[in-house]
């Protein structure tokens, strides 16, 4: 496995390269990160995994300065899991006129309208930063394939639009969400999660897991179902449990706009702070129609 820092020597060792799988990461890399990678190898001869901190995804009050940076221990990892290449770039690296204190990066890519809803609403920017980054390292990497996790749903449908939209000719590949045993998606950010906390957290999938039980019942008993009233009643319920939300949202999985009586394919998305730890989770379902 070869650990990359520039542009240049990736795209040397990239050379000859035609088959492609790309797995793009912050690090910290949990089960589920190596999940994707061993999905990754079942699409690309070459599996290039890159690890980067996006300061242009972050909000001024968010964790950029404290995100766990691992470098050694994620590349042990992923030597374990059989990636090819780590591409680890520097900030100056991924943003050719940072001066030390500002990205300077004067160009991005605007991203949909979707991208200010669910969790764009409450980090405006976000999904920009996020199309604008992963934008580059395609740019940079040249997959043909590149792996996503369904855990950051939104993203991946926002990702879909960014390589359709620029006509990029790489394949998007969604990969189910890795659990603890407690049903916690696994995240970078459970680590900043108290044992008390780390308890607690799993209230966030057992809600969304309720809300998927109600709609399939009332689906099968043909009754008519408020999509709003549940997600009130989940808010409620977490707010209780102590939670701050900031939201539960039930949406068509194929264009993430508000769930009709006629839509069978459901997502159900929340996120919500536990203490100052912000985490999301989601589940998509199918429900028959009669
Ligand atoms: P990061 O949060 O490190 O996640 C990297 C990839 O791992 C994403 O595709 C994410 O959806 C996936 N992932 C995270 N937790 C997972 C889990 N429990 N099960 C399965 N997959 C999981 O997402 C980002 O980084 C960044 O926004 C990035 C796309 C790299 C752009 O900076």
């Amino acid at each position: 496995m070869q650990i990359i820092h520039t542009a240049s020597a990736l795209r040397q060792a990239l050379k000859s390269q035609t088959n492609i799988a790309f797995v793009p990461t912050m690090g910290n890399l949990h089960a589920g990160h190596i999940h994707l990678v061993e999905i990754a190898k079942q699409h690309g001869q070459c599996v290039v995994v890159s690890i980067f901190v996006n300061p242009l995804q972050f909000g001024a009050n968010e964790d950029l300065a404290t995100y766990p940076r691992t470098l050694e221990a994620d590349c042990d990892k992923l030597k374990t899991a059989g990636a090819t290449i780590v591409f680890a770039p520097t900030v100056e690296e991924m943003y050719p006129d940072f001066d030390g204190n500002t990205l300077n990066q004067t160009m991005t890519i605007t991203a949909p309208p979707i991208a200010n809803e669910l969790c764009g609403a409450s980090r405006p920017g976000h999904f920009s930063g996020v199309a604008t980054i992963v934008m580059k390292l395609f740019n940079m990497v040249m997959p043909q394939v590149a792996i996503f996790g369904q855990k950051d749903f939104q993203q991946l449908f926002i990702i879909k639009q960014l390589i359709r939209q620029f006509n990029l000719p790489i394949k998007a590949i969604g990969v189910d969400t890795v659990r603890e045993a407690n049903g916690l998606a696994m995240s970078s950010r459970n680590g900043y999660l108290s044992v008390e906390q780390h308890h607690q957290a799993s209230q966030l999938n057992q809600s969304l897991q309720n809300i998927v039980t109600q709609i399939q019942n009332n689906t099968q008993q043909n009754h008519i179902i408020n999509f709003h009233q549940l997600e009130n009643e989940a808010i409620a319920s977490l707010k209780t449990q102590g939670w701050i939300v900031d939201y539960v949202s039930i949406k068509s999985a194929l264009t993430l706009s508000d769930a009709s009586s006629t839509d069978s394919h459901l997502v159900v998305l929340a996120a919500a702070k536990l203490g100052n730890t912000r985490l999301i989770d989601n589940i998509e379902f199918l429900r028959a129609l009669h």
